[in-house]
């Protein structure tokens, strides 16, 4: 890795991310008290809608990263996706400001979140992706890239709920629409700042402009450019007429094959999961999309063997957001039930611990380009799949100190803070070590012409991953109520972190067995 200069681009989608991310995070701190408080709905009821939003946000980026790729071209869907998800936050002020009209106000809401989930689908993967391609492949420096690139989404993380918290969440639920505002209005200045500034940023290593023409569409164009300056003669024209109907034929009986199993599969959830539907849509498209990508006819042996380390690994990376996603429930239950968070007299709100983690990692974002490229310079930097593992490793680490520090705990005795931050230090370490160095491996593996899509692959861990924490978050001890988890009884605080400790070590240390075969099929790539 060396230490050059990065693209001028990538500060343009260092800013955009910050302001898109800023209007996510800082809209979801105060949902979940807006649906309780404003809009009264029950804390089951609203913890759904909670739910069903989030999952729904990292399933989307599948379909958003698909027409990218194929249809629109990464600039116009950064460019629709900012504007829906503006018109989404507009929704969700004027729900806040209609709580008079309880109907009303909660049309609107679901509105906004439809905009919101659509808009999120069509701007994140290709925003990931576009960073990939401002630079050539196989540069050294694409890890240092989007560990950048993520400390831009970390800074709009942690300054969003402290600033929609700040006009939003003032204990009257009149004001619930200000913070959504402020998110809103951030929302429009990435629409701003990206149409001013994409002509003279978005350039590709070539001097092309970046983004304009859907990937899979110039692949295709060129293909067919190929094909037609290689016909000599009248019989290579039929051979390649009938090769062209073989091939249709091909995808016709592909998409056929595709749909049997979608309806197979769906039953088969709709079996397990009951009308849980959004539960159905995620484990389904996790199972069919990764499928019809691999089914696709021009992928070469190599391209394939790399897409199945992609999956491999995130399957791995699912055990890690489980573990590390219990930030949003279990641990804040934790922090605010049985932490001590008196500091000089003054008691910290739970939720501000929320915003440790993008703390910590702004500021390890700029030292870890440092020691990756240290670790280089003595030939001793891990290749990709085994950063990964460390990630893991890191996350059960976190929770193993956590352990010590619930060990002897006494009822009613709360623990000091000292161990909630300990562990948010250790987790922020191995997302850094497993997350920019994800997407940055992703884009290094994947074949140009489905570089958002296979982003959205990535995306829907982090769905499933969410689905499955809220899962074990249900784990959580409550007095006098044993709970059992595959045959392991759960009653004290230890016993519950235990099962993130040994969860993430399980993953973590198969990961390690398995990289010298991952990078064997990743042919070259690091
Ligand atoms: N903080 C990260 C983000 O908002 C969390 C995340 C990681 C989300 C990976 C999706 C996938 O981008």
């Amino acid at each position: 890795m060396n230490n050059s200069k990065h693209p001028k681009g990538l500060y343009l989608i260092f800013a955009t991310s910050t302001a898109e991310r800023f209007g996510y995070y800082g809209m979801r701190a105060i949902f979940i008290l807006f649906l309780t408080q404003a809009l009264m709905f029950d804390t089951e009821k609203a913890a759904s809608i909670y739910g069903s939003y989030t999952g729904l946000v990292y399933l989307t980026p599948l379909i958003g990263g698909y027409i990218a790729d194929r249809y629109w071209g990464a600039r116009t869907s950064v460019i629709r996706g900012a504007l829906m998800m503006a018109v989404g936050q507009f929704l969700m002020f004027f729900s806040a400001s209609t709580l008079g009209n309880v109907q009303l106000s909660q049309g609107l809401m679901f509105g906004g979140l439809t905009f919101l989930i659509m808009g999120n689908g069509c701007f994140k993967p290709t925003v990931a992706s576009l960073v990939g391609q401002l630079y050539e492949p196989g540069d050294k420096r694409l890890d240092a890239a989007y560990t950048i690139y993520y400390m831009g989404v970390n800074v709009g993380a942690f300054l969003a709920p402290l600033v929609c918290g700040y006009f939003g969440e003032t204990g009257n639920p009149q004001d619930f629409k200000w913070g959504f505002l402020v998110a809103a209005l951030v929302t429009v200045a990435i629409v701003i700042l990206f149409q001013t500034q994409k002509n003279k940023y978005l350039i590709a290593p070539n001097g092309e402009q970046l983004g304009i023409i859907p990937d899979a569409k110039r692949d295709k164009m060129n293909k067919e450019a190929n094909i037609s300056e290689g016909i000599k003669n009248y019989q290579e024209g039929i051979n390649i007429q009938q090769d062209t109907q073989t091939a249709k034929r091909k995808e016709k009986r592909k998409y056929y094959l595709l749909a049997l199993l979608t309806i197979a599969l769906g039953s088969f959830f709709y079996y397990c999961f009951g009308d849980e539907w959004i539960s159905i849509g995620i484990f389904t498209a996790c199972i069919i999309f990764p499928i019809s990508i691999l089914m696709d006819s021009s992928l070469t042996k190599i391209e394939r063997s790399r897409i199945y380390v992609i999956y491999i690994i995130a399957f791995f990376v699912i055990f890690f957001w489980a573990a590390y996603e219990q930030a949003g429930a279990s641990l804040t239950l934790f922090a605010s039930q049985q932490t001590d968070r008196v500091i000089f007299g003054w008691e910290m709100p739970a939720s501000w611990i929320q915003s440790f983690n993008p703390f910590f990692l702004v500021i390890l974002a700029s030292i870890m380009p440092g020691v990756w490229s240290f670790l280089n310079k003595h030939h001793m930097e891990p290749a990709s799949p085994t950063k990964q593992a460390i990630g893991l490793l890191l996350l059960s680490l976190g929770y193993l100190l956590i352990c010590f520090g619930v060990k002897d705990m006494q009822p009613g005795v709360k623990v000091s803070l000292i161990w909630l931050t300990g562990l948010y230090f250790i987790h922020t370490l191995g997302e850094l070590a497993l997350s920019p160095i994800g997407l940055s491996m992703v884009n290094k593996l994947t074949p140009v012409r489905f570089a958002s899509l296979m982003m959205g692959v990535w995306f829907l861990s982090t769905a499933t991953a969410n689905k499955f924490a809220g899962i074990l978050g249900g784990l959580y001890p409550e007095a006098g109520k044993a709970k059992i988890f595959l045959g392991y009884r759960i009653e004290t605080m230890y016993d519950f972190f235990m099962i993130f400790v040994i969860m993430s070590a399980v993953a973590s240390l198969i990961l390690f067995l398995l990289t010298k075969k991952l990078q064997k099929m990743m042919h070259g790539v690091e």
